[in-house]
């Protein structure tokens, strides 16, 4: 067992491996955005979630900017308004993890890391070609959070796209089926296998297989 005081003495770096698993696996995705001059800018995050059906709403962290760091997604947002999340596949991951480093502002992420940009009329951000699933978003809610200088970013879902074989008749998308890798930690990307599916639980049966 590691107690605070554990934790807190572990050298920097291994803490924050440490910590970065602690949730499991999660959902790895390319941020898309695009400055006011329609510079294009790329990152990967794992801190997407869900926010509400009915307004679609997506969330997500980004780390906090104090003055001499430089956050071109979160700046990139916060001057378009307008953002694409695109999940990674499997051939696509050391591409994506690529995009993690420290690029300078004028360089955009999708030359460097060999990414194309796909471009839907009346959306300020660029999605990813090579994409499995593109989302186009638009920010609602920006919250710098006191605890720890993080920003919650939560923004509306404007479009959705993929393959239509994967989205099932009772509306659940068949991420395998795209190939939608998942993550652990800032290092590692995982396939997923076709798992198991129950139907709406109730208290007095246990939940059926679908
Ligand atoms: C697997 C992985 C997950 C990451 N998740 C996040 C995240 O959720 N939020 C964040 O701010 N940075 C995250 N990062 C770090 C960003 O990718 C990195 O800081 C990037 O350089 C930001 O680029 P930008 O300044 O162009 O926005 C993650 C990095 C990796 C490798």
């Amino acid at each position: 067992m590691l107690d605070k005081d554990d934790i807190a003495g572990l050298e920097r770096r291994k803490r924050a491996a440490l910590i970065n698993c602690l949730p499991g696996f999660k959902p790895v995705v390319l941020v898309g955005t695009a400055d006011t001059k329609h510079a294009t800018n790329l990152s990967i995050i794992n801190s997407c979630f869900h926010v509400g059906a009915a307004p679609a709403l997506l969330g997500m962290i980004i780390r906090p900017a104090p003055a001499g760091t430089e956050r071109h997604t979160l700046d990139n947002i916060l001057a378009t308004g307008q953002y694409t999340i695109n999940a990674v596949s499997e051939s696509m991951t050391q591409r994506a993890h690529h995009t993690s480093a420290r690029f300078d502002r004028g360089q955009s992420e999708f030359d460097a890391c060999g990414l194309s940009e796909r471009w839907l009329d009346g959306h300020a951000a660029p999605f990813v070609t090579d994409s499995p699933l593109q989302i186009g978003l638009t920010l609602q809610e920006h919250q710098p959070l006191a605890i720890n200088g993080t920003h919650l970013i939560i923004g509306s879902v404007e479009s959705i796209q993929f393959a239509s074989e994967a989205w099932r008749a009772d509306g659940t998308i068949d991420l395998a089926l795209l190939g939608i890798v998942t993550g652990v930690g800032l290092d590692g990307y995982h396939l997923v296998g076709d798992g198991h599916r129950y139907a709406y639980a109730k208290p007095d049966t246990r939940p059926e297989l679908i």
